[in-house]
């Protein structure tokens, strides 16, 4: 066939796929050329935003490097990692909310004995985190993996950072649960931060008069045999930006209250002088199986 034109192109461009031998592969790119060229039609894009586009794609993809995920960042900011989530956790049944896996999982964590101080050498104040991993019934989850990772005090990860390679890993290690489901740890207290606006997406985010800030979190990836791998986070109480969060990540049920404790010993035993924070947040597992995100950004 000829003579294409806006009416009769998408048929044929989705017929051209017709001998993709993957199903699964077939239908996506078919729904992507359809989705695709309405856009086009709907919005009759000129070539100068058709140029743009180009532009601004290509920038995303070299702006990534090993420690840098862009296009993460792309979906995150579009809200279509969340709806990602959305349609793959439809139901919970009890178990923890999820959330986005965002763009600062490098994968390097190491085994960290309970109680440890992952922010050893960060300035910061004082937070204490004890959790415990169960089943829906409540059943503690023994040998659970709990990778976790957050920012510091300036709102940066540790992969941010030009010394990455020789003072990282820091403000991220990995647990496993004891016979209880438990596990803890020393940290300090993340703050709210602004996801990178240094590239392409930041200049999205600040040409649409969008805020870039994210409420301060701690990520979780739990890990348990015969159970859904947990991707989430758990947002401190009170911050400003719980209801605007950038990426759309936020659920109350993921919201802990953290509280302000003067004890002059924290739960590992370590003496403290001044006040402290203490967060308390347990997970509940659905069981099943599913996919463990591999380190984007690989520095294993
Ligand atoms: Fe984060």
């Amino acid at each position: 066939m000829a003579n294409f034109n806006e009416h009769n192109l998408t048929d044929e461009v989705v017929r051209s796929f017709a001998n993709t031998p993957n199903k699964r592969l077939k239908f996506l790119i078919e729904e992507t050329v359809k989705s695709l060229h309405d856009l086009v039609r709907r919005t009759e894009l000129t070539f100068e935003e058709w140029n743009q586009a180009i532009e601004f794609l290509t920038r995303t993809g070299q702006t990534c490097t090993p420690l840098r995920q862009e296009f993460i960042l792309l979906s995150d900011v579009l809200g279509v990692s969340m709806l990602v989530d959305a349609v793959n956790h439809r139901e919970r049944e009890g178990a923890t909310e999820t959330t986005v896996l965002g763009p600062f999982y490098v994968g390097e964590h190491h085994v960290t004995p309970h109680g440890a101080n992952i922010s050893e050498g960060i300035d910061g104040e004082v937070m204490f985190v004890q959790s415990r991993v169960t089943d829906l019934a409540g059943k503690p989850l023994a040998r659970a993996e709990i990778d976790v990772w957050h920012a510091d005090d300036d709102g940066f990860y540790d992969s941010q950072k030009a010394d990455y390679a020789t003072h990282g890993p820091s403000l991220r290690a990995r647990f496993v649960t004891d016979a209880d489901g438990r596990f803890s740890f020393r940290t300090i207290l993340p703050c709210s931060y602004p996801i990178p606006t240094d590239g392409p997406v930041g200049d999205l985010v600040t040409a649409t008069q969008r805020h870039p800030m994210r409420p301060a979190h701690v990520h979780f990836l739990v890990k348990a045999e015969g159970y859904e791998p947990l991707i989430t986070h758990v947002f401190l109480d009170g911050d400003q930006y719980l209801r605007s969060d950038v990426v759309f990540g936020v659920k109350d049920e993921l919201i802990a209250r953290v509280e302000p404790r003067n004890d002059a010993a924290l739960p590992n035993g370590e003496r403290v002088s001044g006040p402290w924070h203490l967060m308390t947040y347990d997970f509940q597992m659905k069981p099943g199986a599913g996919l463990v995100p591999r380190p984007m950004m690989a520095a294993e």
